[in-house]
């Protein structure tokens, strides 16, 4: 099946198989497509939870407005965006392109300088709208990478971060939840999984100049 069928047999899941779950495999590769998401510079502005405990799972549920998903799903991913961008952040980051590239430390230091100028330049809201931002993309990577293992998913803004921060103690990480997403295998009688594909036309939607 090509990448378009897949993206097409994929829908927003509202009722997943509780009984079912993903091989670790299967898990793994989607969760190492989600590792290559691409961010602005690089930062990766946003760490990953990927949460299987059901006790956990009921709390959350219980700040998720009680969507099913988070408890009958095979796991619960939740993208949290770092609320320290800060100056060593970027030059933690500058350590890891100098030891994965091999490449002196001094020889970054214009790269160097960009980072942390894209860091300082920003306010602290500002800075967390960009690393939320950020946090979509890996949604997105999620999304399609889930699709492309034939693994049903549903992404999730229907919670309440601050519940969500309090449940998984995000706050002392130096995280607050920005988006979430339960995976898994879709229930036989999930009726959702037949309605149509609602899109605009794709005359409304793009523009060719
Ligand atoms: C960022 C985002 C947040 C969403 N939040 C929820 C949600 O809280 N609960 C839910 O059941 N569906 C949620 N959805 C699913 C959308 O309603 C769904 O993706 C959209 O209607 C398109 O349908 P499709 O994904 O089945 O093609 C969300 C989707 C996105 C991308």
């Amino acid at each position: 099946m090509s990448l378009v069928d897949k993206l097409k047999w994929r829908y927003a899941t509202k009722k997943f198989d509780s009984t079912k779950k993903i091989a670790a495999d299967k898990l793994q590769a989607i969760l190492d497509a989600v590792q290559l998401a691409p961010s602005s510079i690089g930062l990766q502005h946003y760490r990953v939870l990927v949460i299987e405990d059901a006790d956990t799972r009921e709390k959350l549920k219980a700040v998720g407005y009680g969507q099913s998903q988070i408890t009958d799903a095979s796991q619960l991913i939740v993208f949290a965006a770092e609320t320290n961008i800060n100056e060593e952040f970027g030059k933690k980051y500058i350590d890891n392109v100098a030891a994965t590239r091999n490449i002196p430390r001094e020889a970054l230091a214009g790269f160097e300088g960009m980072v942390l100028g894209a860091i300082n330049g920003r306010t602290p809201e500002q800075l967390l709208i960009w690393a939320q931002k950020q946090a979509y993309i890996g949604l997105g990577v999620l999304v399609t990478a889930a699709a492309e293992q034939d693994v049903d998913i549903c992404p999730m803004e229907g919670f309440d971060p601050a519940g969500f921060d309090e449940v998984l103690g995000l706050k002392e990480k130096g995280l607050t939840a920005t988006v979430i997403a339960t995976i898994g295998y879709r229930a036989a009688d999930d009726a959702t999984a037949n309605a149509a594909k609602v899109r605009r036309p794709a005359s409304e939607f793009f523009i060719h100049i």
